[in-house]
């Protein structure tokens, strides 16, 4: 079953977006100069390619989900933001030749994919055609930032109702579980909408999976790119048992024109071993 399509107005009414608005804020803030073009994979309803636009970066925002870009053409319309939008799943995104001038090869500064959009990634090889495409987009020395719900996080996933938005007219409530044979998390999201006198439900199941740091590290360097720095939201160094954890990429061997790494081991066990 297809996931945000009608959780996509849900998704946007209750500030989901916001995390990716905040960490545009710090990504740019450590950049030492705004970078001229940049590529928003896993893009919803447009909340970072939107703060990006805003501060003048010519973006491209990308989705698989035509209902959360649906939002997010309105929204830059709403603001006269001249943000370009492409419908495809980023394992395969340069499948449509129609886009293939968006998509050129070496033509962006930066790549986001953020709250943890990678997560929904699966099948052991999707990381690395992922890492790949980007690779081939950026610039010599351009960058990748995302970031992912580690095995921390999903070990908080105890399979009980949590109500997540709750006023006058919408409820919304979670209920995740986390399974760490198989590294497979599953989120049922259901909502409440309140149409004068009548509730209208809504429902539906979203699957997510751990990518331990070795997979990720494996992925990014079998693109020819290196991870240099890995921080919380907050922009700190991530500590070993961190929930979530950004990653910052750079590509090639020359010198990263963007936020300047720490050093980065890589990180030790999963939660069960
Ligand atoms: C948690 S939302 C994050 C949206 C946005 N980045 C934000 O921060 O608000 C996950 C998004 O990933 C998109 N997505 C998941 N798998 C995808 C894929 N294979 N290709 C493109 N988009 C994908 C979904 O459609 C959804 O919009």
């Amino acid at each position: 079953m297809k996931i945000y399509t009608t959780y996509a107005p849900i998704y946007d009414s209750i500030g989901q977006a916001q995390f990716a608005q905040r960490l545009v804020a710090q990504i740019l803030s450590a950049w030492p100069t705004p970078p001229q073009r940049v590529l928003d994979l896993a893009c919803g309803t447009g909340g970072a390619a939107l703060a990006f636009a805003e501060r003048g970066i010519e973006v491209v925002g990308l989705d698989r989900s035509a209902a959360m870009l649906r939002i997010a053409r309105a929204r830059a319309r709403d603001r006269d933001l001249a943000v370009r939008w492409v419908h495809a799943d980023m394992r395969r995104m340069r499948d449509r030749p129609a886009t293939h001038d968006l998509l050129r090869p070496a033509s962006f500064d930066l790549v986001t994919c953020l709250y943890d959009s990678l997560n929904y990634l699966r099948a052991a090889e999707d990381l690395g055609l992922v890492c790949a495409s980007v690779a081939d987009l950026l610039r010599p020395g351009g960058q990748f930032v995302f970031d992912l719900n580690t095995e921390y996080e999903f070990a908080t996933w105890d399979d009980t109702d949590q109500v997540v938005y709750d006023s006058s007219d919408l409820l919304v409530y979670n209920r995740l579980n986390y399974n760490r044979y198989t590294r497979v998390a599953q989120g049922r999201i259901v909502w409440f909408v309140r149409e004068i006198d009548r509730w209208w439900r809504g429902e539906e199941v979203h699957t997510e999976r751990f990518w331990h740091d070795a997979d990720v590290q494996a992925a990014v360097q079998a693109a020819g790119m290196q991870v240099v720095a890995r921080y919380t939201p907050a922009w700190q160094p991530a500590p070993p048992d961190a929930a979530r954890v950004v990653y910052v990429c750079a590509s090639g061997p020359q010198p990263a024109q963007g936020i300047v790494g720490h050093s980065v081991g890589q990180q030790g066990q999963a939660v069960g071993d």
